[in-house]
């Protein structure tokens, strides 16, 4: 399958940003479809990005609801993000895993609703710092990979994000060598729990990826594509990465 880049804006982006998702889809669009782009945004900029991106970026929810609807204030489901224009959303990221105490379970659910109502899902996962200097990284991931991706996922479906939470936002990457450790130790998972499926399922390694770095880490093996933050805010910054991904 071809890299995914996927862009996280979390909670920024205003009205008056919509220029620099235009020249983002524009910078897309310019490049030959050697990897798929996306960029998830707050909820408020989705229909108004989609008709911004006009069809050559697609555009993405940052977490969903696991009901089509009801009595849940605040909340938005799968099928409003779909309604809205969204064809991908970032589920279980570490900063909602910890901010508003989802469970792997609530992931789970999260991610059957996702599919239910046709949008792809990046599920992610990653160890703590603590978990990471104590050398319980793996099995951390392996329990919130087994307990978020629900069984009978498809590589259409879904993606895993790998975010070691210390290189979140921190400037730090794993060196090479540990993300395709990790990388292979999360596809063993995959195949474990989803069958020969699992093989096919890209896995996009995030924290601190930028224009400098991504060459690098989008060639290592395992590496499906990347979730950035950060460098997405920008388009030039983006671009840098998007241009790592497409090879031109
Ligand atoms: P970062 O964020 O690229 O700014 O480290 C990545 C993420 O949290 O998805």
């Amino acid at each position: 399958m071809r890299q995914l880049i996927v862009g996280n804006w979390k909670m920024n982006g205003l009205h008056s940003d919509l220029g620099e998702i235009n020249a983002i889809a524009a910078s897309v669009a310019m490049r030959p479809p050697g990897a798929e782009i996306a960029l998830c945004v707050p909820a408020t900029l989705i229909s108004r990005a989609v008709m911004t991106a006009a069809g050559r970026l697609a555009i993405g929810g940052e977490c969903c609801h696991a009901e089509i609807e009801g009595p849940y204030t605040g909340e938005i489901s799968a099928e409003m993000l779909v309604d809205a224009g969204a064809r991908c959303v970032i589920l279980g990221h570490s900063e909602r895993r910890s901010a508003n105490s989802e469970t792997n379970s609530y992931v789970a659910a999260t991610a059957r609703a996702a599919a239910r109502a046709g949008l792809s899902a990046i599920i992610c996962i990653g160890e703590t710092p603590g978990q990471h200097i104590d050398g319980t990284a793996k099995t951390a991931c392996r329990r919130q990979l087994l307990g978020s991706v629900p069984e009978r996922s498809s590589a259409q479906a879904i993606a895993i994000g790998y975010e070691p939470l210390w290189a979140i936002g921190s400037g730090k990457t794993p060196d090479p060598d540990e993300i395709v450790d990790m990388h292979t130790f999360i596809r063993r998972c995959l195949v474990e729990h989803l069958g020969p499926e699992g093989h096919v399922i890209r896995i996009l390694y995030g924290g601190s990826v930028d224009g400098e770095n991504a060459p690098t880490i989008l060639a290592l093996p395992e590496v499906g594509g990347a979730l950035v933050g950060g460098a997405s805010l920008s388009a030039d910054h983006f671009e840098a990465v998007i241009k790592a991904a497409s090879g031109c």
